[in-house]
């Protein structure tokens, strides 16, 4: 519940604009547990409210309006200058997900051809067949009556999906070392200058370096997404990407395309098993199949399979927290933004805010029905970001996870197996405080 203004700690800035409430000495419950920690504050203070991540000062910002505000309407005045950007830079260069400005401008430019439809269209195959190995291994274990760590089976499938759609072949035990490396940035994000996280970072730069090179001395286009940032121009200078240019961006992609699609599929897995109804639905839609492997061409009709997907992104957003920084002044909602002001959104909240929401700790995928979600408020429900920062490879995730869900539900009902307590942990992406064995059933 949002407390009147005279009961918040709101007050007033020397310009006469409102400043945010601001409760004090809350830092370390953000250390401690930082999602209730951000659930609290909206919950207390409403959709605004300052807090003080040393040597920051930071508005949480919890309104669709603040947000479409920031990342779309008035885009220009945030930049991504935060801490988490600076620890993102250490770990991949000077990709997409890192730049600013023009150099930004002109790398999606050079980008956005490998994610446009026509070459997401011919992944399908790849995608499936992928999905089908890790299905034929899960025989074994059916058959033996043992259950799968079903976290670990969607990281490695998703894994090989991304290096096969990046390179086009499959890389072997090098996708082990790509693997170590995404994890070890994951759990050790606030300290990238770990000597075993820049050894790694080393070992998979040259991986990439490798396979950069060697394309580079003999090149065909083999429909995978490095052979098209290889032949994209700049439009105005008539430019191709570098060869570490190149690897920046094969780095960014990798660590930005496959913990967060691995994550989605692992919650969506798990709020199944929380809800056999659902699952029932689900195993109906695939049998309209007929037990014939998915494609791309099939997708209308899985409307359930894609409703759980984004209800799964509602509850459990893999990137669960946005930052920008102000450049210039600014006012939101009345209360002014000072330059150097970090905006931060919590996507997780915002995926919870009880006047957007109607039951919003309840899973319902329905209530991404078409005709539901188009009175939805748009800049409510942000997995993907919005804006000229959107994510890039949205379709790509979202296409890779549909297909593969479809696989799994066609040949097997997952249920989880008895441990303690799940809960998310937010660490570089929101993921299960611990392994999740489910068992096999037909
Ligand atoms: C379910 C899966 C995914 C989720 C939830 C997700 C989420 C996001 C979000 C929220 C952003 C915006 C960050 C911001 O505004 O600060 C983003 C950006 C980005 N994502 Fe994704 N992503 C997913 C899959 C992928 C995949 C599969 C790829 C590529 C293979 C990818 C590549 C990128 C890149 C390169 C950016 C930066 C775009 C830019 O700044 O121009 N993502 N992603």
């Amino acid at each position: 519940m949002t407390l009147p203004e005279s009961q918040s700690a709101a007050n007033e800035s020397p310009t006469g604009l409102r400043l945010p409430p601001m409760p004090r000495g809350r830092v370390r419950e953000l250390v401690r547990d930082p999602l209730n920690f951000f659930l609290n504050l909206t919950r207390q203070y409403g959709d605004i409210v300052c807090y003080r991540p040393a040597p920051d000062t930071a508005y949480l910002i919890n309104h669709p309006d603040y947000i479409r505000h920031v990342l779309v309407d008035n885009n220009r005045n945030y930049s991504k200058a935060t801490y988490s950007n600076q620890v993102f830079k250490r770990l991949v260069g000077d990709g997409l997900v890192t730049s600013e400005g023009e150099t930004w401008r002109q790398q999606r430019r050079l980008m956005q051809p490998a994610f446009h439809h026509t070459r997401l269209e011919a992944l399908d195959g790849m995608i499936v067949a992928a999905a089908q190995e890790m299905l034929s291994r899960w025989e074994g274990r059916y058959a033996a009556g043992q259950p799968v760590d079903i976290a670990r089976e969607m990281a490695s499938l998703t894994l090989t999906v991304t290096t096969r759609a990046l390179f086009g072949v499959n890389l072997g035990e090098e996708v082990n070392a790509i693997g170590e490396w995404v994890n070890q940035a994951a759990v050790q994000f606030e300290k990238p200058s770990r000597p075993h996280v820049q050894e790694s970072a080393r070992a998979v730069r040259a991986i990439v370096e490798g396979i950069v090179q060697e394309r580079r001395r003999d090149f065909t286009d083999k429909g995978d997404l490095l052979s098209s940032m290889m032949l994209a121009r700049d439009e105005e200078t008539r430019l191709r990407m570098n060869e570490a240019q190149l690897c920046d961006q094969v780095m960014t992609l990798l660590i930005a395309g496959y913990e967060t699609t691995a994550n989605a599929l692992t919650w969506t897995w798990y709020l199944l098993s929380q809800h056999p109804e659902a699952t029932g639905r689900l195993r109906q839609e695939v049998s309209a199949l007929n037990d014939r492997p998915p494609a791309i061409a099939d997708l209308e009709r899985l409307p359930y399979i894609r409703m759980t997907l984004d209800e799964s992104l509602r509850l459990y957003p893999p990137a669960w927290m946005l930052g920008r920084r102000a450049l210039g002044v600014d006012e939101i909602g009345g209360y002014q933004v000072a330059p150097g002001t970090v905006m931060a959104i919590c996507v997780y909240t915002v995926h919870r805010h009880p006047e957007f929401w109607e039951r919003p700790e309840e899973f319902d995928p329905l209530r991404f029905n078409p005709e539901v979600a188009m009175r939805q408020n748009r800049y409510a429900y942000i997995p993907f970001g919005a804006g000229p920062r959107q994510c890039i490879g949205n379709n790509f995730g979202l296409l890779e996870a549909t297909l593969i869900m479809a696989c799994v539900a066609q040949r097997f009902e997952l249920r989880l197996a008895p441990g303690s307590e799940i809960h998310p942990q937010p660490l570089f992406v929101l993921r299960p405080n611990r392994d999740l064995y489910m068992t096999l059933h037909r």
